[in-house]
């Protein structure tokens, strides 16, 4: 190749036209971008819904795809996607505009904010426990999502039961369904379905909204509407307040994936979850975060968890100039899919990245800080100025929380059972839905 040549475009296949690979996608998203990265390495080409993708995966497509300068996010989801998060929310902004969004957004968050949603959060995990232990051998899972659903939702607008929780519990499951459908506007379709609960979920929120201007409370929501901009001094409005509790709740929601994976990992590892318990009843029973945060044990387990757990397949960014990475050529337009799980399963970085390994965290070992963005489960950088997770410490306290009033109050049995993922759902379950039983202890 001459100098003048162009980079090559990255391999693969991109599929028929206009659906490209869209099917094989949507049945398994995680298995689509596994095989794509063992086939042709960090950087491959697809097709999905009629766009041209370039699905990048380790390190250094983190960094990449955290690089304002190079992937931007307006544009970058499917525009059924970005119908189901609600439009204009924080995953589709660039620039000063996400800046300013990032700040109201933020302010739910600080660490006041986590000290204070510690004893609600316990509650919430106290009662779930003990609904799961009242019946026996059970499949806990439809417990675990109840579980995160009503914590976020009391988190952010302090409601813990009533016909709108009912009604929202049973909402956002269809409107995740609908992120992985086709999109067919008919009636009686998932993604009719979607949009449908979606509508109600906003119209809640929009109650919700006018509630707290009514008379200010300090909840998550409370908290964005009292945020001012740092530009301008301007407060939140109620269209865009609606858009992120949205987007927040569906986000807080996915937490349940994790709770899958201690019970599946409780079953295989009892040694270590011996040590937990014994970490867990040297801390206070009424442990705020910053303790919770800092027992050790724990935190490399939650990191594994984390690292570990099906989750996504892939974030959604569209190249902001022509990119070029790994030796390859993405031009300017192209969709950019970071994957989220493979960059989490890179084998340069993660000795044996499939096993559990807690371990993996701890020095000396500390294989995640390798490179500066090998561990970016809820992504990396600067919460304030990227895109990383607003949720980064509550989702894990969430779970830490459940974990440690698991540990400090029950015996598991954790029953042999079928432990494969169906990849056809988002996030993926598996197929035993969690049979456990607990026994006070
Ligand atoms: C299983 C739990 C969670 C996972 C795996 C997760 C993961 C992620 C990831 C990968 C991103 C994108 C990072 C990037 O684009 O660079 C993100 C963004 C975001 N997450 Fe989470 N998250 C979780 C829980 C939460 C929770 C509990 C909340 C809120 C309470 C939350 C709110 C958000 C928001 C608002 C963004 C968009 C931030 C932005 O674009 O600036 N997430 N999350």
């Amino acid at each position: 190749m001459s100098q003048a040549d162009p980079l090559p475009l990255p391999p693969g296949r991109g599929g028929p036209p206009i659906i490209g690979e869209t099917l094989r996608f949507l049945k398994d998203g995680l298995g689509f971008v596994e095989r794509g990265v063992a086939e042709h390495g960090p950087v491959f080409r697809t097709s999905l819904l009629g766009k041209k993708a370039a699905v990048i995966s380790g390190p250094e497509a983190t960094a990449l795809f955290n690089d304002e300068t190079r992937v931007a996010r307006r544009g970058g989801m499917p525009p059924n996607v970005q119908t189901l998060f609600a439009g204009e929310v924080l995953p589709a902004l660039d620039g000063e505009a996400h800046r300013e969004r990032k700040h109201f957004v933020l302010s739910a968050f600080s660490h006041e904010a986590l000290e204070s949603y510690v004893p609600k959060i316990r509650a919430h995990a106290r009662r779930t426990l003990a609904a799961i232990a009242a019946r026996g051998e059970t499949q806990a899972l439809p417990e675990l999502q109840r579980f995160t659903l009503a914590t976020i939702l009391d988190l952010m607008l302090d409601v813990s039961e009533g016909p709108t929780i009912e009604q929202l519990l049973a909402d956002y499951p269809r409107i995740i369904d609908g992120l992985i459908a086709l999109p067919v506007p008919l009636p009686g379709t998932a993604y009719t379905r979607a949009k449908k609960a979606l509508a109600r979920a906003l119209a809640a929120f929009g109650a919700e909204v006018e509630r707290h201007r009514a008379a200010p409370r300090d909840d998550g929501l409370g908290r964005i509407l009292a945020a001012r901009s740092p530009r301008d001094g301007r407060a939140i409005t109620d269209e865009e307040a609606k858009g992120e509790l949205h987007h927040v709740v569906i986000a807080g929601f996915i937490v349940w994936c994790w709770l899958v994976s201690v019970f599946k990992e409780i079953g295989r590892r009892p040694e270590l979850f011996g040590k937990l318990r014994a970490e867990a009843l040297a801390l206070p029973p009424d442990a705020g975060f910053s303790a919770i945060d800092a027992a050790p044990l724990m935190s490399h387990a939650m990191m594994e968890v984390m690292r570990h757990t099906p989750v996504l397949p892939i974030v959604f960014g569209k190249a902001a100039t022509e990119i070029t990475f790994e030796g390859h050529r993405i031009p300017k337009g192209w969709m950019i899919l970071w994957g989220w799980s493979s960059s989490h399963h890179e084998p340069s970085v993660y000795r044996d990245p499939a096993s559990f390994d807690p371990e993996r965290f701890a020095p000396p070992r500390s294989e995640h800080a390798q490179h500066p963005c090998a561990f970016a489960p809820q992504g990396s950088g600067d919460v304030a100025r990227t895109h990383k997770c607003v949720g980064y410490e509550l989702a894990p306290l969430m779970a830490k929380v459940f974990v440690l009033e698991l540990l400090r109050g029950y015996e598991v049995q954790v029953p042999e059972q079928d432990w494969s993922f169906d990849k056809a759902r988002l996030p993926p379950a598996p197929r035993s839905r969690v049979l456990v039983r607990l026994g006070a202890r």
